[in-house]
């Protein structure tokens, strides 16, 4: 599958590096950035197998059907005519559907094959979103150099666990946001990261920018959602997805993103948490309410399992 080439930078020499350099997180140190190739190649062998479960895609956006949840649309406002920068893009689905709502849209993602698949899926929707492929700290280091400029940046579902510094990846937000523009982060919630599948407590608030290693590299998680993340439908598509290509994780609690954000100069406007997921079935037993709306057992006490923020350049 595509440029993925070998079996790249072993976990084990990626953590050892990681350990021995403790401490210097900075998006130039040499761990970090090998970690973030690393995770490139991990993602490039992942998106072929996601990719195969989302039925005609292109024919449901082409009909102005949307793969966007109300939480991000209710954060991002009118988006009529607004220049927009998606960070972490993946194969485009949101990218396209923001466009369907007046955006002006750039993707950025760091994989290769979620790039040309998000290409295609423009090509073939009829929408057109500029897709440019890039680590997301070079693409906004050069943006910023450039001075391109954006009324709204968006980034959501499973983006922040990517990010090797927080601090660096905040300031190049607001760098690249025009006066009184916005940023829109939903995440999956890190609180809920402490859980395993069967909802037991087995695990610390992970945070700090604590390294996680992902030996089995990026999951099928569009398949194991079953539904919950293909709004044209389910393709039974890959089965048995495995990765030969490991990933490396970052783990930042909720207050670390809102101080990196409100330290780059951004006003936050709202932080929402949600006691659902939208579309991922991460725990056993989770019933599904209108929308794919993920909710844990009856008679369960609800845990925060998405947050969403807005911040404003002042
Ligand atoms: C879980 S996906 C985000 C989901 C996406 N919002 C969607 O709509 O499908 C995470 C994405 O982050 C990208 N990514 C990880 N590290 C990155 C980096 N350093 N720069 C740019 N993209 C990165 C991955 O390639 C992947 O496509």
């Amino acid at each position: 599958m595509g440029s993925e080439g070998g079996r790249g930078v072993a976990l084990d020499s990626l953590s050892a590096l990681a350990a021995s350099r403790n401490g210097e997180k900075g998006r130039g140190s040499i761990d970090s950035r090998d970690i973030r190739e690393q995770n490139r190649l991990s993602w490039n062998v992942a998106v072929g197998a996601l990719d195969s479960h989302r039925g005609d895609l292109a024919g449901f956006l082409r009909e102005g059907g949307t793969t966007l949840f109300p939480e991000e649309r209710t954060l991002l406002g009118n988006l009529e005519g607004r220049r927009l920068a998606h960070l972490q893009c993946n194969s485009g689905g949101d990218s396209v559907s923001l466009a369907l709502l007046g955006a002006r849209v750039t993707g950025v993602d760091i994989s290769d094959n979620a790039v040309a698949a998000a290409r295609e899926l423009s090509r073939k929707s009829g929408v057109p979103v500029a897709f440019e492929r890039a680590d997301l700290y070079d693409w906004l280091e050069d943006a910023g150099h450039r001075k391109r400029s954006f009324d709204v940046v968006f980034a959501s579902y499973g983006v922040v666990c990517w990010l090797s510094d927080l601090a660096a990846w905040a300031e190049g937000i607001s760098t690249v946001l025009a006066p009184g523009g916005r940023f829109v982060l939903v995440d999956f919630h890190p609180a809920a990261d402490m859980f395993d599948a069967g909802w037991r407590r087995v695990k610390p608030y992970r945070c700090g920018g604590e390294r996680q290693p992902l030996e089995e590299g990026v999951g099928d998680y569009v398949g194991e959602s079953e539904g919950g993340l293909t709004p044209a439908g389910f393709a039974q598509g890959v089965r048995g997805f495995e990765n030969p290509q490991p990933a490396h994780l970052s783990r930042w609690g909720l207050g670390e993103v809102i101080t990196a954000l409100a330290r780059s100069g951004l006003r936050i406007l709202a932080v929402e948490e949600y006691p659902y997921s939208n579309g991922e079935r991460h725990f056993s037993g989770m019933r599904e309410l209108p929308g794919r709306r993920m909710v844990p057992p009856e008679g369960m006490h609800s845990v925060p399992l998405m947050y969403g923020i807005s911040a404003e350049k002042s």
